[in-house]
């Protein structure tokens, strides 16, 4: 039987669903006790604090717990999982929850009715092992970044896992990913690390900042 694109995506969803449902945040392969790189690379930007931040792929991440205490004022998040989300609310409290912007659905599909000065995301593109996901996440990035934004992105590097979390992935080093942006941005740094997991393996990542061309 031939699979309709609403099944797919609830096939997607349904997994990630279960993850969040079934372990603690802190039991997951790319749990972070502290998203170090990530910070560094926002504060590189030299954003201000009233800079829009949107967070794809949030899942249960303090990232934005960070941003947060560091002063940013205008933080959304995107994650295909509620459960996810919940977890942040949970852990965050009514007060800090309300300051947030929460977004659940797929980033191939979603629409953001603004523009933001930056768009992180580690580790949920590398998911995308098809062109057609992969060109609509960049096209969703090309509408939804303001000219001038910051883009930084972490994936599995090449020599990277391949899978996770039981899905395969895609590796990506500098001239993999700036193909795949196409000419619209510009590659401003990149960093490799090691990262440890809960389970004492290590998965080698790429961060990459891209800088959106003003025209
Ligand atoms: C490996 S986790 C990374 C979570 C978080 N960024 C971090 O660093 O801890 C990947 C996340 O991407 C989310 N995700 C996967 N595919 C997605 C999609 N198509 N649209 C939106 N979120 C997606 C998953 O629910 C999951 O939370």
């Amino acid at each position: 039987m031939s699979k309709k694109p609403g099944q797919v995506v609830n096939q997607k969803n349904n997994h990630w669903q279960q993850v969040y449902l079934e372990k603690s945040p802190s039991s997951v392969s790319w749990y972070q006790n502290s998203p170090d790189h990530s910070l560094t690379l926002v504060t590189k930007t030299g954003i201000s604090q009233k800079a829009a931040i949107l967070d794809i792929g949030c899942g249960a991440s303090v990232f934005v717990d960070k941003l947060l205490a560091e002063g940013f004022k205008d933080l959304s998040v995107l994650d295909i999982s509620a459960h996810a989300l919940d977890l942040i609310k949970a852990r965050l409290g009514p007060s800090d929850s309300a300051k947030i912007e929460w977004h659940e659905g797929d980033i191939t599909k979603y629409s953001f009715r603004r523009r933001y000065h930056l768009w992180h995301d580690r580790a949920t593109f590398h998911f995308l092992t098809t062109s057609e996901d992969r060109s609509a996440y960049i096209s969703n990035l090309k509408q939804s970044l303001l000219p001038g934004g910051h883009f930084i992105l972490a994936t599995f590097a090449v020599g990277g896992p391949k899978k996770c979390s039981g899905l395969a992935t895609v590796q990506y080093d500098a001239v993999r990913i700036s193909k795949e942006l196409g000419d619209g941005f510009y590659l401003q740094e990149t960093i490799q690390e090691l990262h440890k997991t809960p389970f004492d393996t290590t998965q080698l990542f790429s961060y990459f900042w891209f800088i959106k061309k003003h025209h």
